[in-house]
Formats: C-alpha cells, structure tokens, sequence
C-alpha cells in the first residue's frame, strides 16, 4: 500500500533539503504528512509560528483534562470514568483507594494499566507481581486478575477493544533496543500469591462483555492455579526501564518511542533523553497538523518541556487536524536549550481513528488551553 503514494519530490522559494534541521533564519517549520510521519510529508517554512492565533472555537480545539483531580475511587476497574474512547481504544482514568474486593476479567480486549501513582500487589491466574509508580502492566484478554494496593493508586487504563497490544518492529535498532524483552517481569507462584490463593470466602468475578459486567460467584478463590506454562503472561515494565532513542542531529518523530502497539493505535512513552546538539537541528518538536492521527498525552512526572501550564497527572487530545507544536515559552529554545536533557515522563496514545471525550471528564477540564499558544 504504501507504494503508490502519489509521487512527488518537489519544492519551491527558500527551503532547508533536511527535515526539521538548518532551516531558513527565523523561519518556523511545520509538517503535514501522511500516516503520522511514515507517509509522505511536506515541511513548510513559516515567518511566524502556526499557532499564533488570536481565536480559536470549534470542535477541533485542543482539550486538556486535570485527570488528578478526579478525586473519585472506585474499587472496580469497570467503575473507573472513561476519558476518550472509540471503536479501537477505551481510555479510563482508576483511583483505587482500597484493595478491590472483585477479581476483574476484561472479555473485550487486552489490558494495559499505566500506574500513575501508588504502589502494591497484582494477583492473577499467573501469579503475583508487585507493582508501582510508572509500571505499564499488560493484562491479555481474559486474565483473571485483582489489585492490592499499599497506598492509593492511579491508573491510566487502555484497552485494546476486541484484540492485542505488540511490540513495534524495532527494525534497524535490532529486537533489544529501547528495552530488552528480558526487562519484561512476569508473575510469580511465590509465597504471596498462595497465601493469597489459599484465603477461604466466596470470591466475585466481574466480567466485563461488550462493555456490560456479568458477576460470577465462587465459594473459593478462582486464582486457584498450582502452575502454568506457555507463550502468554501478563508482562511488568517500568519507564525507567525505557532506553530512549535520540540523535545528537536530528528531532526524530515521537514515533520513535512506541512501547506497545495495537491494531489502530500506538502506546509511546516519553523518557528523559538529551537535547539535539548540533548546531541546526531542532530541538523542541516541530509544529505539525496531526493529519491522520489523534494524539493523547499523558502527563507522568518531571518538567514538560514543551508544554506551558502542564502539571503532572494532567491529559491533553489534540484531535487530528488540529495545528500544534511548542507553546510559546519552549519556542525560545527551538535551536538552543539551556539543560543537556529533557525531563519528562509521558505516555502518549496516538489513535488512527477520531476519539471521542467522555462526558465524565468535562467538569476537570481547563477550557483556556487552547490560549495557552495564544500570540505565540
Ligand atoms: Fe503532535
């Protein structure tokens, strides 16, 4: 498919050869592209930057969600608020507070957990794995599985509506970039998980279908397993654990850092790295349209440095279509940045098919963020 593009190599007035390096002086470029940025792309060269509106109204405006502040717990998943969802993508915001009093089943598709906040015990058909702040826990379709939080927790919940999360194709970087698969942890039938299976009572299963939970009653625990064996588990991994890939000449596209990927969407994480040195390359993200893609960003932990007005626990959706790029402050930097590095820990969902806002998100929501590029 990606053959046939309609072949074009052209360009006109005063233009750098190389994307997002050596631009024209005080030029500002943005990109519009094909397929995120594996298509084929145009780089314009703009005397002012393409987010200086004095107006912006519509659908098409860049939301922001003050997810923290969502101070609701809930001891189900299935309880938790959804934050944007479509047919490919559910995303949900979970505070758990207590240790869910359930076991949880999700019917619909594979699982994965992002704790924001908060560590503690998973305990599945598999085993126990102990988690904490900035693991990505991936649950497959149909794990029995409950968590017992030490302290309150938050969790960014994404699923993959009726099939799998992968890993991306690390091509030319070979299969231990970025993480090894050995940094992969996977449950263990340890001490915990049979104190935890051998504890009597009447059990609760909540399965969630097409979206409906079912509740299915034992008069024992179902985690019952004395052993397994195969090629599917549910995996642990830890940001920190994430190597990122960067070039000392060259912004590479926020595609490079897809930790899991999907059939219609694509999970990154944004791990600290340092900042482009050579002298003509760009070191702050370009402005680009976002042409096939919806964007979300979530907000883990450090300093977001391209962002204004950005604090940790927060989600942006920047629908595609919308124009975006540094806010005005970052812009500064563009070609000299005062740290060697970056800071700053998010995951990022990029979606090929539109999401649509959850009405439970709108009361947290910062209605002024689309100013936040305001006369930039
Ligand atoms: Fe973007």
């Amino acid at each position: 498919m990606a053959r046939n593009w309609i072949p074009v190599r052209g360009g006109e007035g005063t233009h750098s050869r190389q994307a997002h390096a050596d631009l024209p002086e005080g030029t500002f470029e943005r990109e519009m592209s094909k397929e995120g940025f594996f298509g084929p792309a145009a780089f314009f060269h703009h005397k002012r930057p393409p987010t200086g509106w004095t107006s912006f109204e519509g659908p098409l405006r860049p939301r922001a969600f003050d997810l923290a502040a969502l101070n609701e717990a809930t001891a189900s998943p299935w309880d938790a608020p959804a934050v944007l969802t479509n047919a490919a993508l559910e995303v949900r915001f979970w505070k758990l507070a207590a240790p869910m009093p359930a076991l949880a089943r999700n019917a619909d598709g594979d699982t994965l957990l992002f704790v924001h906040t908060g560590r503690g015990d998973l305990f599945c058909d598999f085993g126990h794995l102990a988690f904490e702040a900035g693991d990505y826990l991936y649950l497959p379709r149909g794990t029995m599985w409950r968590l017992s939080p030490a302290e309150p927790t938050a969790i960014l919940m994404i699923e993959a509506v009726n099939t799998h999360y992968k890993l991306p194709d690390r091509g030319l970087m070979g299969g231990h970039a970025q993480f090894d698969p050995a940094m992969l942890e996977t449950p263990a039938m340890d001490a915990a998980f049979r104190a935890h299976q051998d504890q009597p009572g009447e059990y609760r299963v909540e399965v969630k279908k097409r979206g409906e939970v079912s509740k299915v009653t034992y008069a024992y625990n179902p985690l019952d397993a004395v052993g397994w064996h195969g090629d599917l588990a549910p995996v642990r991994l830890n940001v920190r654990d994430i190597r990122p890939v960067s070039s000392h000449r060259y912004h590479i596209p926020p595609s490079v850092h897809a930790t899991f990927t999907s059939d219609r969407f694509v999970v990154c994480t944004f791990a600290p790295r340092p900042f482009e040195t050579d002298p003509g390359a760009l070191k702050v993200p370009f402005f680009h349209n976002n042409d096939d893609y919806d964007e979300v960003l979530f907000y883990h932990a450090g300093d977001f440095f391209s962002r204004d007005d950005i604090n940790a626990g927060m989600l942006t959706f920047h629908p595609s279509g919308f124009t975006h790029g540094p806010h005005p402050k970052a812009l500064k930097s563009m070609l000299v940045q005062s740290k060697p590095a970056t800071d700053e820990y998010a995951v990022m969902i990029d979606t090929r098919d539109p999401l649509d806002v959850a009405p439970g998100v709108e009361p947290v929501e910062n209605p002024r963020y689309v100013d936040s590029w305001k006369g930039g």
